[in-house]
């Protein structure tokens, strides 16, 4: 089943993305985007809702067509080499459909079956993913995190070289989170999958990818590890701070300030960027003096990857 990615010399990548551009009516979901993957590697497609992970992934998946650019599979183009790439790839969707009435072994079964593998899999899929207990519990019995683990387990049935997760965390609580996370960190150590996974959360993206591409609106801004990303991208310091109840602090004021500062309403909180520490601080506690606000506590702390995604696009991934 590995015949195929192996087939592709090591400094070949497995994924191949060249000038990929699809659009929807008027929305441009994807506009120009390159991306390469090579073997073995954990790579995490961050970005909020709109960005064009889905549309993205699903070329990749050969779901949906480029309306240009090119995509190669383990130096394949989709086009003719449909089984061969279906056999080795892995994928979830953003949403999972199951059949209610079955249960998780029947559903597993079922799927088994559209790859003649027998019920020996069935239970080694239950037990990766940690889902004995509900061996025979209907689907729609199951919790979210437990539907995730079986969307995740029917994507890993067939030993897949490639594997393709849209949004596999979303909504989960986060143990329920944690727990597909340990089940993808152990399938890394022991079968060199290569993995792509879209989020919007940053801490999936940091726990447990090589690398993390930053996409918006279509277009990848940054991609690389973290530290690369940190060390390319994030060179100053954010400085995070708080002021007493009783201080009477709105928008305009922080607008008409020297610093650019983005002031949270609601939980009285403000943070700016620095790049000159040392002159910046001082100034900013001779801002608050000279008009008698009072600090309630401040920090100053090294950018996060939602602080690069704020410099590059004036948002929060979560807003
Ligand atoms: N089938 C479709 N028809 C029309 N617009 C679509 C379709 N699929 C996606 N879009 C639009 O393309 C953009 C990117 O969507 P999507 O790829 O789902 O982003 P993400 O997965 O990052 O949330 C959005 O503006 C979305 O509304
Ligand atoms: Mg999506």
């Amino acid at each position: 089943m590995r015949a195929h990615a192996s087939s592709c010399p090591a400094a070949d990548p497995v994924i191949d993305v060249q000038a990929v551009y699809k659009s929807f009516d008027s929305v441009e979901a994807v506009r120009g985007v390159d991306l390469r993957i090579m073997e073995g590697q954990f790579t995490a497609i961050l970005g909020p809702n709109g960005a064009g992970k889905t549309t993205l992934v699903e070329m990749i998946e050969g779901i949906q067509k480029p309306e240009q650019g090119s995509i190669r599979i383990t130096g394949l183009p989709w086009r003719g080499n449909e089984d061969a790439l279906h056999r080795i790839m892995g994928i979830s969707l953003q949403e999972t459909r199951f059949v209610d009435r079955l249960t998780v072994f029947e559903t597993i079964r079922l799927f088994a079956g559209f790859y003649d593998l027998d019920n020996g899999r069935v239970d080694e899929i239950i037990d990766m993913t940690g889902l004995c207990e509900k061996r025979d519990a209907y689907v729609v019995e199951l919790s979210g995190g437990q539907r995730q683990r079986l969307a995740l387990g029917l994507a890993l049935l067939n030993h897949p070289a490639i594997l393709i997760l849209d949004e596999p965390t979303t909504g989960l609580d986060p143990n329920a989170r944690r727990e597909i996370w340990s089940i993808l960190l152990a399938l890394k150590k022991k079968c060199r999958t290569s993995l792509v996974l879209t989020t919007h959360y940053m801490e999936e993206a940091e726990h447990l990818c090589d690398r993390i591409v930053i996409m918006d609106a279509g277009k990848i801004l940054a991609q690389g590890s973290l530290d690369q990303l940190l060390e390319n991208h994030c060179a100053g310091k954010i400085i995070a701070f708080s002021l007493e109840p009783d201080v009477d602090v709105s928008d305009a004021a922080w607008m008409d300030g020297p610093f650019p500062v983005r002031w949270n309403t609601d939980q009285r909180k403000g943070s700016f960027e620095v790049t000159q520490i040392e002159n910046d601080l001082p100034a900013f506690i001779d801002y608050l003096k000279a008009r008698q606000w009072k600090l309630k506590d401040m920090e100053c702390r090294r950018k996060t990857l939602d602080d690069l995604f704020v410099s590059m696009t004036g948002r929060r991934l979560h807003e």
